[in-house]
C-alpha cells in the first residue's frame, strides 16, 4: 500500500542523546513509528526485594503514549505493555553484562509516541542504542524487525495495515555480530517455507538497521 517491494524496509532514522538528563537515550523513527528510549543507572536496586547479589537487574518499561494511536490508549500498565516489557527485558538480558553491577538496577524506559506496527521491535532496537549510548557494557546490540504475510505474500517489516489485515506476523530480535536469536514471537500461520522467508527478511533487514544504529552512535548521518 505504501509502494514498498516485499523485501523493503520502511525508512529509518536514529538519533542519540535526545533525553539529556538520562545516562543514555535514543530516538528512533521507523516508518511513522516514533519511539524514545532512555536509560538511567546503574543505580542501587530499589525496592530491595528485586536486588540480586551477583548481578544487576534490568527494569524495563514499555509504554504507549495515550495519543500514539487513533484510539486513545488508557494511561498505565496493561497486559500488552507488561508482556512487551518482559520480552524486551529478556532479550536485553542476553547481551548486557549484568554481572558487572551486583545489587544494582538499570532502568530502561521505552515510550511509544506514535505507533505504526512493530513498536515492540522499534522499542527493543531503541533500547539497545540507548544502553550503548549510556556506556553500559554489552556483548552486542539487539536489533529487532517483524516480517509477516499479507494476501499470501511474505513481506519484510509490516506496517500498520499489513499488521492489522495480514495473516501472520513474526517479530524477531537478533545479534548482528553472531546471528544469534534472543527474541521471537509469532502471530498467525506460516508454512515452513514462508517462515524461512520471513526469518531471512528479518535477518537481512537486521543487518541494515544495525548499520544505522552504529552510525547514530558514532555521530554520523543515520
Ligand atoms: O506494535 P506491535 O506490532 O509490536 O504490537 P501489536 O500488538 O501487534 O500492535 C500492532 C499495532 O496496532 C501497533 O503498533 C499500533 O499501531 C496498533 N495498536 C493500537 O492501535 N492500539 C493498541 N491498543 C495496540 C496496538
Amino acid at each position: 500500500m505504501d509502494g514498498r517491494k516485499p523485501a523493503d524496509l520502511r525508512p529509518i532514522s536514529i538519533e542519540v542523546g535526545v533525553v539529556p538528563v538520562a545516562a543514555g537515550s535514543a530516538c528512533v523513527r521507523w516508518g511513522t513509528n516514533h519511539v524514545i528510549a532512555a536509560v538511567y543507572g546503574p543505580m542501587e536496586a530499589h525496592p530491595r526485594k528485586i536486588s540480586r547479589q551477583d548481578r544487576a537487574v534490568l527494569d524495563v518499561r514499555y509504554n504507549m503514549a495515550p495519543f500514539s494511536t487513533t484510539d486513545r490508549i488508557r494511561p498505565g500498565f496493561n497486559r500488552r505493555s507488561r508482556e512487551i516489557s518482559k520480552v524486551t527485558s529478556d532479550a536485553l538480558e542476553s547481551v548486557v553484562l549484568l554481572e558487572m553491577y551486583p545489587r544494582s538496577k538499570i532502568r530502561v524506559e521505552i515510550e511509544i509516541l506514535c505507533a505504526e506496527a512493530g513498536t515492540r521491535c522499534v522499542g527493543l532496537t531503541a533500547a539497545s542504542v540507548a544502553l550503548a549510548h549510556a556506556g553500559i557494557p554489552m556483548t552486542d546490540m539487539v536489533v529487532s524487525v517483524a516480517s509477516g504475510k499479507i494476501n499470501g505474500v511474505v513481506i519484510c517489516d509490516l506496517n500498520k495495515e499489513e499488521d492489522n489485515y495480514g495473516e501472520a506476523d513474526l517479530p524477531m530480535g537478533m545479534l548482528p555480530n553472531s546471528g544469534d536469536l534472543v527474541f521471537l514471537q509469532m502471530d498467525g500461520d506460516l508454512s515452513p517455507d514462508e517462515f524461512q522467508q520471513a526469518w531471512d527478511y528479518n535477518m537481512e533487514a537486521g543487518l541494515a538497521v544495525h548499520e544505522i544504529m552504529v552510525q547514530a552512535l558514532k555521530g554520523g548521518d543515520s
